[in-house]
Parts: structure tokens; C-alpha cells; sequence
């Protein structure tokens, strides 16, 4: 495994990585990722080695997609842990640049995505798509990788890459992959470290109410806006929680739902809604959501009074 930290030997591995049997023909997988890897990333990293001949891994904490009063410097690192999963998941190549080589100067560029950022992380996160969607460019830029993975647990960030991959025409077909859970039902992230004995006991009702919300939405009669509440006070039982938003847009259109209407609905085609949240315990922000079918339900009903 060739650990790189320059985007000019990047480039030139990754020709040499083209010139094999293994990059050439099976094409080159990317899982790009903000490191302190758990088993979310690892099954990226699986499910990039099942469908290309080799495998890079970009590790780079992006100032970039961090508010001024977010996280970046505590973000949490250990490159050596990080190594170690990339060598047992077979990666060929693992991308570990600095600030200073991906932003040698201050950056002119940028790369938005409207619309759809508008929304969810996007309106209370500000700047972190724009953020998201520069760094990621450079990083298919620098890597030209012919697929690349994300996980669905940002569901959104999955929309806007897919929507600037389009908008753009870029080379590379952008796969989504299941949220990892533990085995209590919490969404794998690297910043469940930072939760507390007692705010990570709490979290799981992030879980729990999108699971009760799947019961919910079968029973006759249901409305949108009446569910969207239900999840807010059911998660509202637990002290520590800090709503950040609960919501339900339609998927993968991401309609917010106040918006919809029956005939806008058609025209775009979605048949399921997404729920989304952002809570914080303490200090943490957790993000969870869960997307489910619409098939069946009575959309006019369902929407009436939302
Ligand atoms: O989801 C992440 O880990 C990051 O947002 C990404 C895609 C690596 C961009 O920095």
C-alpha cells in the first residue's frame, strides 16, 4: 500500500495505477473521507474493492466544510489506526495531503451547489456544501477515480456530489451506501467519540424515532406535517437532546415538504420521503435519517394540513 501526501506523486501513481491489469480494467474505486475510521468507512472500502481493480483512500480533515465555530481543530485524527484498516481492506493507494499542499493559496475558486443546500445541513451549517463540493472536486481532480462511495448517513451531501457530478460532467459514477449502525441502533460517525457515557445512552432515540416513524407512516390517515412532529417530541424526551432540525423531504428530489403539492410531486417522480435530523448532545452534533416508501399511502391525505 503506497501512502502519499503530494498531489504530483498522486497523479503519477495513479498513471502508473492505470498503466496495470488491475487499475485498467476493473477501473479505480475512490473512498474519499475526513478519517478516524470505523466500520462505516470500511464497508465504503469493501464495497469499493468488490467493483474496481484497485482502491484509493483520501484522509484529509477540509477546513474548508467546517464553520467558524465547528469542530476542525478537534476533529479527531489517528493516522495510524487509519493505516492499519486501509492495509486490512486492501486499499492500493491512501491520500493523506496537508492544508497547506491542497490550499497553497487562498482559494479563488469554489464550487456551489443551489437549490438543494438551501435545506437541512445546508441552511444551518453555512458554507459547508460549498465546502464539500470544492473539496471533492479537487480531490476527482487529482484522483480521476472512476467510481467513488459515500455513505447515505449524509444523504444530503450524497444529493449535492450526485448533482454536481451532473450538473459538471464529471467522469465518475457516485455510489451511495448504507448507514452502518452499532449494535444498539447508533449511526456509525467518528464524532460518536466525542459523546459522553450518559448523551451517548440518549442518542439512541435518534434511532428509535425513525424506527417508530416507519410504524407511524403505515397507519391510515397519517400526515406528513402530523409525523414530522411526532418524531420532534418523541426525541424531545430525551434531556440532553438540542434539535438542530427534524425533517421530511421528498427523495432523492429533496423537496422540503412544506413545499409540496400534489401535482410537484408527480412531476418530479419521488416515491419516498427521506426524514432527517440533526441533534445535539453537549457539545455533538449527530446526524441520522431514514428513507422511506410512499407507495400506498394517500399522497392528498398524507399532505392535507402539512
Ligand atoms: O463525508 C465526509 O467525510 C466529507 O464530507 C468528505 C466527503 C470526505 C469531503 O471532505
Amino acid at each position: 500500500m503506497k501512502v502519499i501526501t503530494t498531489i504530483k506523486e498522486m497523479r503519477a501513481a495513479i498513471a502508473d495505477l492505470r498503466r496495470e491489469p488491475s487499475g485498467s480494467a476493473k477501473g479505480i474505486g475512490f473512498v474519499p473521507t475526513l478519517g478516524y475510521l470505523h466500520e462505516g468507512h470500511a464497508s465504503l472500502l469493501k464495497r469499493a474493492r468488490e467493483d474496481n481493480g484497485a482502491v484509493v483512500l483520501s484522509i484529509f480533515v477540509n477546513p474548508l466544510q467546517f464553520g467558524p465555530n465547528e469542530d476542525f481543530e478537534r476533529y479527531p485524527r489517528d493516522s495510524d489506526r487509519d493505516l492499519n484498516v486501509a492495509r486490512q481492506e486492501g486499499v492500493a493507494i491512501v491520500f493523506m495531503p496537508d492544508v497547506q499542499e491542497m490550499y497553497p493559496q487562498r482559494m479563488l475558486t469554489s464550487v456551489a451547489v443551489s437549490g438543494i443546500t438551501d435545506i437541512l445541513c445546508g441552511s444551518s451549517r453555512p458554507g459547508h456544501f460549498d465546502g464539500v463540493a470544492t473539496v471533492v472536486s479537487k480531490l476527482f481532480n487529482i484522483i480521476q477515480p472512476d467510481r467513488a462511495y459515500f455513505g447515505l448517513k449524509d444523504a444530503q451531501q450524497v444529493a449535492v456530489v450526485q448533482r454536481m457530478v451532473q450538473d459538471l460532467n464529471m467522469n465518475v459514477e457516485i455510489v451511495p451506501c448504507p448507514t452502518l449502525r452499532e449494535e444498539d441502533g447508533l449511526a456509525m460517525s467518528s464524532r460518536n467519540v466525542y459523546l459522553t457515557a450518559e448523551e451517548r445512552r440518549q442518542a439512541l432515540v435518534l434511532q428509535q424515532s425513525l424506527n417508530d416513524a416507519e410504524e407511524w407512516l403505515k397507519r391510515p390517515g397519517i400526515r406528513l406535517g402530523e409525523l414530522k412532529e411526532k418524531v420532534a417530541a418523541q426525541i424531545s424526551t430525551a434531556p440532553l437532546a438540542d434539535i438542530d432540525y427534524v425533517e421530511i423531504v421528498s427523495y432523492p428530489s429533496f423537496l422540503p415538504l412544506e413545499e409540496w403539492e400534489h401535482q410537484a410531486l408527480d412531476i418530479v417522480g419521488d416515491k419516498q420521503i427521506l426524514i432527517a435530523l440533526a441533534v445535539r448532545f453537549g457539545q455533538t452534533r449527530l446526524i441520522d435519517n431514514r428513507i422511506l416508501s410512499l407507495e400506498g399511502l394517500d399522497l392528498k391525505g398524507a399532505l392535507s394540513h402539512v
